[in-house]
């Protein structure tokens, strides 16, 4: 019988304080025993986005009660952990010292030991913990701060087909929101309006789709909105409830085809994938989720639960519990990196989104 493990995660990397307690028992994929997240979009709404200063004081003092409620949820002590997985990067670096510094602590205390991890392995490796897939598999990170597609070869080995070069979907779908007046977060209230939408009135442009490889680009999609909108607003004073609409329809089908066919060429260059996977909040999105299925084709097409798509601890906690597994462990000199590759061969992006995820 194989050993059973438990490993407590800690997720501090952006806006959402989380901890959570994941065992490997005799089953291959993980048990989440519990997952708690306190996200913090309440404090940062006034400002239009996340305020790092405001993020880091608001885990530092959130942290020991998300671990507490976290293992009480669980049903144990802190005792009765096998290791302590932190996220050590990339992200904002206030609130990844608060966690690094709390894990430290912890571990320090308690004897057990400490696991760094990269939040992106994090994302990357979630669909081991749900589904068991098998190396090597494709993953496509799609969230506010991030886009890229990895091929997952192992629980460190990671490798970048390309990303985006500039804002990440998710932000693009915000900034579409804020300028068309819609509540925020933007992804599920653009989807709303295009439902009811003609996605072929406006002609928004697919960046990229014309030069080979797998790297995207959505910032400009938001210029093409602003123009079309502008153009309404001198024409007509204002805009009517189906320009709306079909704005919305029009701006989420261009990122759906970019999306689609850089897919298609992921998967491509991916022949031996034993699975296409899919992580991060804009994979919530119906139309886009339809197309990456359909671009899967015969390869069997994953998304976990949206809970474990966006951000949280058990899937730091389940990364850290594979690198366990593979002997991996840090010390107390572990540091906390506001940027780090999960693939360090491949060349760095321009830019990758709006929130410190710099990969
Ligand atoms: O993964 P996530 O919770 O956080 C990070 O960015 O790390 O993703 C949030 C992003 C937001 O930008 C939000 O607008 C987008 O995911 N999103 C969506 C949808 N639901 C959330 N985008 C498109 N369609 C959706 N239904
Ligand atoms: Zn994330």
């Amino acid at each position: 019988m194989t050993q059973s493990l438990t490993v407590l995660g800690i997720e501090s990397s952006c806006d959402d304080t989380g901890a959570a307690v994941v065992r490997l028992g005799d089953r291959p994929e993980g048990r989440i025993l519990s997952n708690v997240v306190a996200g913090q979009t309440r404090l940062h709404a006034a400002f239009g986005g996340v305020v790092p200063e405001i993020a880091a004081r608001a885990h530092a003092e959130t942290l020991d009660h998300v671990i507490e409620e976290a293992l009480r949820r669980a049903q144990l002590r802190l005792l009765d952990i096998d290791a302590i997985a932190v996220t050590a990067g990339p992200g904002l670096i206030g609130g990844v010292l608060s966690g690094v510094m709390m894990a430290k602590g912890l571990s320090a205390a308690t004897g057990k030991p400490l696991i760094g991890v990269n939040h992106l392995a994090g994302h990357a490796l979630t669909p081991r913990l749900t589904d068991d897939l098998r190396f090597p598999y494709l993953m496509l990170l799609v969230s506010g701060g991030h886009c890229q597609f990895l091929r997952v070869e192992g629980p460190d080995a990671f490798k970048r087909l390309g990303g985006t070069i500039d804002d990440a979907p998710g932000e693009a779908f915000d900034k579409c929101a804020k300028l068309l007046g819609l509540a925020q977060p933007g992804g599920p209230t653009v989807e709303a309006e295009a439902t009811a939408g003609d996605a072929r009135r406006f002609a928004f442009p697919r960046p990229l789709l014309d030069r080979p490889g797998c790297d995207m680009s959505f910032s400009g999609l938001k210029t093409a909105l602003m123009r079309a909108r502008d153009a309404l607003v001198a024409e007509q004073g204002g805009l009517t409830r189906r320009d709306r609409a079909d704005l919305c329809a029009g701006f989420q089908a261009a990122i759906a085809d970019v999306l689609a066919e850089k897919s298609r060429r992921a998967l491509a260059d991916t022949p031996d994938a034993t699975a296409f996977a899919v992580a991060g909040g804009v994979a919530a999105n119906a139309s886009i989720r339809t197309r990456l299925t359909q671009v899967a084709g015969d390869v069997p097409f994953t998304a976990p639960p949206l809970s474990l798509c966006t951000d949280n601890a058990a899937m730091i906690a389940w990364a850290g519990l594979e690198r366990l597994r593979a002997g991996h462990t840090d010390d107390l000199t572990l540091s906390a990196r506001p940027r780090w590759p999960l693939d360090s061969h491949a060349a760095p992006l321009i830019g990758s989104g709006k929130r410190g995820a710099k990969a």
